[in-house]
């Protein structure tokens, strides 16, 4: 949601105590003071990027993806019971939700994020006006960027797979119906396929790869657990069945398999007014995303979905819709 206002202070930085924990431990800096510095530093040049309400509050260093109580649960059991059971959090920032989830123990080599934003702002160094001397300085302004500065990590400490790209695009993630369990499971159905697969090896990744992957379409049929938090709300309501569309074709159809998040909604389903931009975008209510899922995303076809879906208020009684879809 965009705000005008990009101003942040360290007395709107609150951290109870499993955020302070997580915090200290995950970036190394104990002291508290420091660390609100430090949170606050990055916060600040992400804003610049873009003024994301969720970053001017301090959202973003709320564990989101607890919110879907039963679909977070579900997503650790995947990832220690399920052989290569891949991950996704799309529209990760930071990728504060993903971090999480590595702490409570779903293996990092399993996790792809991806997010929008991969601008690479190029710019010459002083010394460069000196044309003998060419030193070009490369600084990444993208919220990923961002979560490995806010952590103290870089890609050789931390193992997670990142893809740049716009849900939107169609070549990013193609609609297709969802896979079918008993007739499309042909490519990895049995646990030594599994074992032979990597997130590398499905999107050809190398060690300093280049091109970068232009596309998670490669994951269609792999990908165990998809989520997303605070994403949505970003849509309309034509967008958000797209993209809904979108994130099925990829899921594995294996029973069990979950897409989950939470965003902006309300009891009864209406337009949303973004503030600052007045753009406008759609809050569901659990009734309505229900059927969203099932009719518009699933085809009606009985007995492929379970939709689990409830609202939540916080202390100004903002609605929140948390949902969990589960592959029957
Ligand atoms: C409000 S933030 C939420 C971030 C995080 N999931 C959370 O809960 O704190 C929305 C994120 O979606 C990303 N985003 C916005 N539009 C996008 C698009 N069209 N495709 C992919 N990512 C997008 C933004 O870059 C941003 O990181």
């Amino acid at each position: 949601m965009a705000l005008q206002n990009k101003t942040i202070s360290i007395d709107q930085l609150v951290l109870n105590k499993d955020e302070l924990a997580f915090y200290q431990k995950q970036t190394g800096i104990q002291d508290e003071i420091k660390l609100k510095e430090h949170i606050i530093e990055i916060a600040q040049k992400a804003l610049e990027v873009y003024p994301y309400h969720c970053i001017r509050t301090f959202g973003f260093l709320r564990f989101r993806i607890l919110r879907a109580q039963s679909g977070y649960k579900h997503l650790l059991t995947l990832g220690s019971t399920r052989p290569r059971a891949f991950f996704l959090d799309l529209g990760c920032c930071f990728g504060n939700d993903l971090r999480k989830a590595i702490e409570d123990g779903f293996p990092p080599q399993n996790i792809i994020a991806s997010d929008l934003r991969a601008g690479v702002c190029i710019s010459l160094s002083p010394r460069s006006y000196d044309h003998s001397n060419h030193s070009i300085e490369q600084r990444f302004l993208d919220f990923w960027n961002f979560g490995h500065e806010l952590f103290n990590s870089d890609p050789s400490t931390f193992l997670v797979t990142f893809v740049q790209g716009n849900v939107l695009d169609d070549s990013f993630i193609t609609i297709q119906s969802p896979l079918n369990p008993v007739h499309d499971l042909s490519n990895a159905s049995t646990d030594s396929d599994l074992s032979s697969l990597s997130l590398q090896s499905l999107l050809s990744l190398t060690p300093n790869s280049y091109p970068e992957p232009q596309s998670l379409n490669p994951l269609r049929g792999y990908l165990s657990a998809i989520h997303t938090s605070a994403f949505f709300h970003l849509f309309d309501q034509a967008e958000q069945i797209l993209i809904a569309k979108k994130l099925a074709s990829l899921l594995s159809p294996l029973p069990g398999s979950i897409i989950f998040g939470s965003q902006i909604g309300a009891d009864v389903p209406m337009e949303g007014v973004r503030n600052g931009s007045g753009t406008l975008f759609y809050r569901h209510s659990p009734d309505s995303w229900k059927e969203m899922w099932e009719k518009e995303v699933f085809g009606g076809k009985a007995n492929m979905i379970r939709v689990e879906a409830g609202i939540s208020r916080d202390s100004e009684r903002r609605e929140t819709i948390w949902w969990t879809v589960t592959r029957l």
